[in-house]
């Protein structure tokens, strides 16, 4: 009854110029593993959910990518969205396609593009959160121990610090920074994984009840799928369905939200910065993974080139220099949210 819903539709723009419309993050190797952000979130659930359970979530423009990169996923379980509409119509539209397969299901929903270590620890995790929605109605998500007050992240208040699995008592997607620093003080408090939990009846009732729009628009479209008028139905109806995510739509409203206590490594891997931390470096600082790199009077720095095999820093500090598809990008760390912002200008 275990099924998993990857979704993988973002466009990774923090992570420009490697991460491209054409081809996203998720899509890629990020970490010079051999495989993809995508390709790992799949390997890591092998273990708990059979193949054929599996749905992916994305824009039309990847679907061909998501067959290339796992040619074993059924052809009906990769979902084609014609625009982007956030996480709530994204999880609507595969929790719809899942009643139809199977109304006893039992769900988790992943993001295609973080860093997980720890794979026992994780798949232990992952199945006592669906042992626990398989007898609960409950909306489970998974926490973890912040360290930084990070606005990028959803903040979950638990019930209690010391169970494994606890009520929660608020949920606060993306607070502003003084908040996010109360609530680090605080101590009660977890970021959100972004990884959910719930059976399809569960999840069902509550975008019924907290977003009945997209409940009728996925609920008149149970009689088109998995036949070969969904892609028309879907194109038709997605347009008009509300922008939003998950976390606003549903977690900051549910009144049976759960979170469980995840102590494997975690990383959203969301912007250089956060794959700096992650690589091995020397004591300065310095990495480069893909080039010949000499640094003078320099520290912290990241360099990331595809085409220019020799780089070459003075007197820099906290600097991201990245090269890739025609583009070369040099921002200090502090200032990477913006790169959002430079791809808009670029574009323009
Ligand atoms: N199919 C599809 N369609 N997938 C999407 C879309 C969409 O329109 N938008 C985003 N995604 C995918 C992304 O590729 C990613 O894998 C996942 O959904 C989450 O979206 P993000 O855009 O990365 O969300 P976030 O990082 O800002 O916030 C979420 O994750 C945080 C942890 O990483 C929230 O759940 C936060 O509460 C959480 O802390
Ligand atoms: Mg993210």
């Amino acid at each position: 009854n275990n099924y998993l819903v990857i979704m993988a539709g973002g466009i990774g723009s923090r992570f420009w110029p490697v991460s491209t419309a054409q081809k996203p993050k998720q899509f890629l190797d990020m970490l010079g593993t051999g495989r993809t952000l995508f390709q790992h979130t799949v390997d890591r659930f092998k273990g708990i959910c059979p193949l054929e359970n599996i749905l992916v979530v994305t824009s039309e423009n990847y679907t061909a990518i998501v067959k290339e990169q796992y040619p074993e996923l059924l052809d009906g379980n990769i979902l084609a969205e014609p625009c982007m509409r956030n996480t709530a119509p994204c999880i609507a539209y595969a929790s719809y396609k899942i009643k139809k397969l199977n109304p006893n299901a039992n769900i988790v929903v992943s993001p295609a593009d973080h860093l997980i270590d720890e794979f026992d620890v994780f798949e232990n995790t992952v199945q006592k959160g669906l042992d626990f929605t398989a007898a609960n109605k409950a909306i489970l998500t998974l926490g973890i121990l912040p360290h930084k007050p990070e606005t990028g992240y959803g903040y979950i208040q638990t019930s209690d610090k010391n169970a494994e699995i606890a009520s929660v008592k608020a949920f606060k997607e993306k607070p502003d920074l003084d908040t996010a620093k109360k609530y680090l003080a605080d101590g009660g408090y977890y970021w959100n994984a972004g990884i959910f939990f719930w059976s399809v009846s569960t999840i069902i009732e509550a975008f019924e009840k907290y977003n009945p729009t997209l409940a009728s628009t996925f609920e008149k479209g149970l009689e088109y799928f998995y036949t070969e008028k969904e892609g028309e139905y879907i194109n038709e109806v997605f347009p008009a369905c509300e922008n939003i995510s998950i976390d606003y739509s549903i977690l900051e409203k549910a009144d049976n939200l759960f979170v469980e206590k995840a102590t494997f490594s975690w990383s959203d891997l969301g912007t250089w910065g956060s794959l700096w931390e992650k690589s091995e470096k020397p004591a300065n600082g310095n990495s480069a993974a893909s080039s010949k790199a000499k640094f003078y009077e320099s520290k912290n720095n990241l360099v990331h080139t595809s085409t220019i095999k020799k780089v070459v820093v003075q007197g820099l500090e906290d600097y991201i220099i990245v090269e890739a598809n025609g583009t070369l990008l040099i921002c200090s760390k502090q200032e990477e949210q913006r790169i959002k912002q430079f791809l808009n200008d670029m574009q323009s």
